[in-house]
C-alpha cells in the first residue's frame, strides 16, 4: 500500500458495508417485453454480474405476454445489452455465463394458469431460496399493479407476513398513479396482499450518488451545516433541465406533463434531501420520516398561490446545438391544440423554524438548451459596508452548487481579489469534481436500487405517506391551472431557458434565474 492509498484507508470512515447481505433469490420482471427492462433493468443487472455484486445462485425470469423461448429471449437481450450497456464492448464470455441465469415465461397478467407456469418455472431451479426468495418488479402499467399482486397471493408466491425465512417483495416503477386519489388506490391495491415494508417504489433519482451524496455533504460537514438556515440562506435554486423533447414518449408525456413526469417525484425528493431536518439515524425509516416532515412542511398551495407561484410553459419549434427541434405540438401522438406543460418552474416556501422566509425555486424543462441537473444554494449577501461605494449590488453572493449530473460535483463561489496593483474583486471558484477526485465511476442508478431492493434495504426507495404527500402537492398546482389554456408568456422556443412568464415568478421576488453553465 503507498502513502496516498494508506491516507486513504485511515480517513475513510465504512458506514457500511460496501457490498450488503443478498441473499440467493429470483428476480421476476412483469412487463419484460418493455422498454425499462432492456434499457435500464437487464444492462444493470449485467454490470452487478461482472463487479460480482449478484447473489449466488440468482435467476431472472422475464414474464410478458408474446410466446418466446429462454433462449429467443436472451438473444433480444443480448441486442439490448450491446445497445445500452454503459461499458462497451460486451464480454461475450461473461454475457453467456450471466445469460445462463435468464428465463421466460410467456402470461397475460390477468391468466391464472400463467401465474402457475411461474411458479413451474421457479420449481425447475431447485433450490429452495430460488423459488421462495423472489423480488417482483413490476415494470407495468400502474393500472396493472393491483391484478398483478392479486395473482401473485393467489398463487401463493405471494405471502404478506414477511416474519418467515423466506422473503417476497415488490417493486414499482412510477408513474406512481396520476394524483393523490389514483395513488391511495394503488397503495390500497398493493397493501391488500404484501406489507408495506415489502413494497418498494422506485424514484431513479435517489439511485444517483450525487443524490446519496447530499446528505453525506449536508450532514458530515460542520462547515456547511452550520450555514444551512435561514439566516444564512438567501434563496436555493433546483434546476432539471434536459434537452431532449419528448420525442417518441408523446403519448406518455400527454398524460403526465412536466409537473407528474419530474416534479411529483425527481424534483420533490432532491428538495426533501436539500431540506430535510437531519434523521437520527441513517435507517431507512428515521431518514423517511424526515423527508416526508420536509415535505408536509410546504406552504400549501391556493389556487391564487399557484397563479403567483407557479408557471407552465411549452416549448415551440427552434434550434438547439444549431439543429432544427419541432415544437411540442409537432412531436407524435401529441394533439396539435395541446396545453400539456414541457416546463415547470415554482416558488416553494417551507414553513419550518430552519427555512421560514427563505424562497426555494424549482425549475424543469425539456428542449433547454443545456442537460443538467444541481442546485444552487445562494448567501445573502455580506452587509454594504466595505465595497459598497464601488461595487454596490454587483458584489456576487457566495453561492454552493451540487451538480447532481453530468460534470458531477460541487463548487462554491466567493469573492477574490484581481492581482494587481488596482483593489478589484471579482467571484471565483473553488471546484469538487467527482471524476477527477475519485476517476470515472458511473455506475447506473438502477444498478444501485436493485442490490438495495434485493437485500431488503428500502432507505432509497419512496414510502406510502411520501408519495401520497408529493402527491398531494402536484394535486394543489393542477389544480390552480383547471381551465386555463397556456398564455403568450408560457411559450419558449426550444433552445431557450423557458418561458417569459418563468422570468416574471423570479423577478417579482427580486431574484433572478442562475442557469446551470456547461463545464469545460
Ligand atoms: C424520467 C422521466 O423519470 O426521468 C423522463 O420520465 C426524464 O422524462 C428522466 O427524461 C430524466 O432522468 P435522468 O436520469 O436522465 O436525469
Amino acid at each position: 500500500m503507498n502513502e496516498s492509498e494508506q491516507l486513504d484507508e485511515i480517513i475513510t470512515c465504512r458506514i457500511n458495508d460496501r457490498r450488503k447481505t443478498v441473499e440467493p433469490c429470483s428476480m421476476i420482471i412483469f412487463g419484460a417485453s418493455g422498454d425499462l427492462t432492456s434499457r435500464k433493468l437487464i444492462p444493470a443487472l449485467y454490470h452487478l454480474f461482472i463487479e460480482n455484486a449478484l447473489p449466488n445462485p440468482f435467476r431472472i425470469v422475464g414474464f410478458a405476454r408474446r410466446e418466446k423461448t429462454d433462449q429467443q429471449w436472451r438473444e433480444e437481450l443480448l441486442v439490448a445489452v450491446q445497445q445500452f450497456s454503459r461499458t462497451q464492448p460486451i464480454d461475450m464470455r461473461v454475457w453467456n455465463e450471466f445469460a445462463d441465469s435468464i428465463f421466460y415465461t410467456q402470461g397475460d397478467f390477468s391468466e391464472v394458469e400463467a401465474y402457475q407456469r411461474l411458479e413451474t418455472k421457479l420449481s425447475m431451479f431447485g433450490d429452495e431460496r430460488l423459488r421462495r426468495n423472489l423480488l417482483f418488479y413490476l415494470a407495468t402499467s400502474p393500472s396493472q399493479f393491483g391484478e398483478v399482486v392479486e395473482q401473485l397471493h393467489d398463487a401463493a408466491l405471494l405471502t404478506r407476513d414477511n416474519q418467515e425465512k423466506f422473503w417476497q417483495r415488490i417493486v414499482v416503477e412510477k408513474p406512481f398513479g396520476h394524483d393523490l386519489a389514483s395513488a391511495e388506490q394503488l397503495n390500497a391495491d398493493l397493501t391488500r396482499f404484501a406489507h408495506e415494508k415489502q413494497v418498494f417504489r422506485i424514484d431513479h433519482y435517489l439511485g444517483k450518488e450525487t443524490v446519496q451524496n447530499i446528505l453525506m455533504f449536508r450532514f458530515s460537514n460542520a462547515v456547511f451545516e452550520q450555514l444551512w438556515n435561514r439566516q444564512s440562506i438567501d434563496h436555493v435554486q433546483i434546476t432539471v433541465s434536459e434537452k431532449l423533447g419528448v420525442g417518441e414518449r408523446g403519448g406518455y408525456y400527454e398524460e403526465a406533463g412536466a409537473i407528474r413526469d419530474m416534479v411529483q417525484n425527481h424534483l420533490l425528493q432532491v428538495l426533501s434531501l436539500v431540506a430535510m431536518e437531519p434523521p437520527v439515524s441513517l435507517d431507512a425509516e428515521p431518514i423517511r420520516d424526515e423527508k416526508v416532515k420536509l415535505l408536509k412542511s410546504i406552504r400549501p398551495l391556493s389556487i391564487a398561490d399557484v397563479a403567483k407561484q407557479v408557471v407552465r410553459g411549452q416549448y415551440f419549434a427552434g434550434t438547439i446545438d444549431g439543429q432544427p427541434r419541432p415544437g411540442y405540438r409537432q412531436e407524435t401522438k401529441v394533439k396539435t391544440n395541446s396545453d400539456v406543460e414541457t416546463f415547470v418552474a415554482m416558488k416553494l416556501l417551507i414553513d419550518n423554524w430552519r427555512w421560514s422566509g427563505v424562497p426555494f425555486y424549482l425549475r424543469t424543462g425539456k428542449s433547454l438548451p443545456l442537460s443538467a441537473s444541481e442546485v444552487r444554494v445562494q448567501f445573502k449577501p455580506t452587509p454594504h459596508v466595505l465595497f459598497a461605494e464601488k461595487c454596490g449590488g454587483k458584489l456576487d453572493a457566495n453561492a454552493i452548487t451540487l451538480r447532481l449530473q453530468p460534470d458531477e460535483g460541487i463548487y462554491l463561489r466567493f469573492n477574490g481579489k484581481v492581482p494587481g496593483t488596482s483593489l478589484s474583486v471579482r467571484p471565483v471558484r473553488m471546484h469538487f469534481s467527482y471524476n477527477s477526485e475519485f476517476g470515472a465511476y458511473t455506475p447506473e442508478a438502477y444498478e444501485r436500487l436493485l442490490l438495495e431492493a434485493m437485500a431488503g434495504d428500502a432507505t432509497l426507495f419512496i414510502r406510502r405517506d411520501e408519495v401520497e404527500t408529493a402527491w398531494g402537492i402536484v394535486d394543489s398546482i393542477r389544480n390552480g391551472w383547471k381551465n386555463k389554456p397556456l398564455t403568450n408568456r408560457e411559450f419558449y422556443s426550444a433552445g431557450t431557458w423557458g418561458p417569459v412568464a418563468a422570468e416574471d415568478l423570479i423577478v417579482q421576488s427580486a431574484h433572478e434565474w442562475r442557469n446551470p453553465q456547461p463545464v469545460n
